[in-house]
């Protein structure tokens, strides 16, 4: 039997942390949707490929071979991972995300991958579209402010530069063009179980979660 987990929510939830820690306790492989948009929109942006381009969008993400170890996604054999978190690629991915034959693209992998596996998958469409039949699924959120501040943090860390105003706007933007799509807008699926995040921490997300599964699990074998 093979175990499907859909995480889905807005800008910088928290969803790709915890899933990956979800990942790890139940030995499942992480699929982060996100990266894979951000891989596209760093590989047009190379290229000075425009997102009204787009034939040669579509072109591009057919020439990239992805796939996931760990937390990395490797494109090309290149390691993306770090490079696609930079903010340059976070003001623009929506604009690139929205373009329904990369969508097409996109989402026949990523069910490639739940076809193979066990898979905890993160993004926005991934309950409501990608793994509609999932047995398991989360809309995790939390408010603009505070997901704006774990951004900021998280960025900092990292020592790239941020102004926590330019990464509130970013998010507000950005949830704005993925709810409004016309290609499978962002949406909580009716049947996800929804966790605000705003006053909890990782931990307390993660077992939330564990929860779930842990039961289905038991209820399953
Ligand atoms: O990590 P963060 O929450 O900032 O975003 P992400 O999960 O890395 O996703 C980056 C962008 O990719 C989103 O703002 C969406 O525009 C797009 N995306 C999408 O359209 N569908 C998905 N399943 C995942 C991401």
């Amino acid at each position: 039997m093979k175990i499907s987990v859909a995480i889905d929510g807005p800008a910088a939830a928290g969803k790709s942390t915890i899933a990956n820690i979800v990942a790890q306790k139940f030995n499942f492989m992480y699929i982060n949707t996100g990266a894979m948009y951000r891989a596209v929109t760093l590989m047009c942006i190379r290229q000075n490929i425009s997102y009204t381009d787009v034939n040669r969008v579509c072109e591009v993400t057919k020439s990239l071979k992805m796939h996931f170890e760990g937390e990395k996604l490797i494109v090309n054999g290149e390691d993306l991972t770090e490079s696609i978190k930079h903010p340059t690629i976070s003001n623009t991915v929506s604009n690139y995300a929205a373009i329904s034959d990369v969508r097409k693209l996109l989402v026949k992998l990523q069910q490639q991958m739940a076809g193979e596996y066990n898979v905890i998958m993160d993004g926005r469409d991934i309950g409501s579209v990608v793994l509609k039949n999932a047995p398991l699924k989360f809309f995790l959120t939390a408010s603009p402010e505070e997901r704006a501040k774990r951004r900021y943090n998280e960025l900092s860390e990292k020592n790239i530069s941020v102004n926590y105003d330019e990464i509130l706007n970013d998010i507000i933007k950005r949830d704005h063009i993925d709810s409004h799509r016309s290609s499978s807008p962002f949406v909580k699926a009716e049947d996800a179980v929804e966790i605000d995040s705003s006053f909890l921490s990782l931990s307390e997300v993660v077992q939330i979660i564990s929860s779930y599964i842990k039961k289905y699990i038991e209820e399953h074998r």
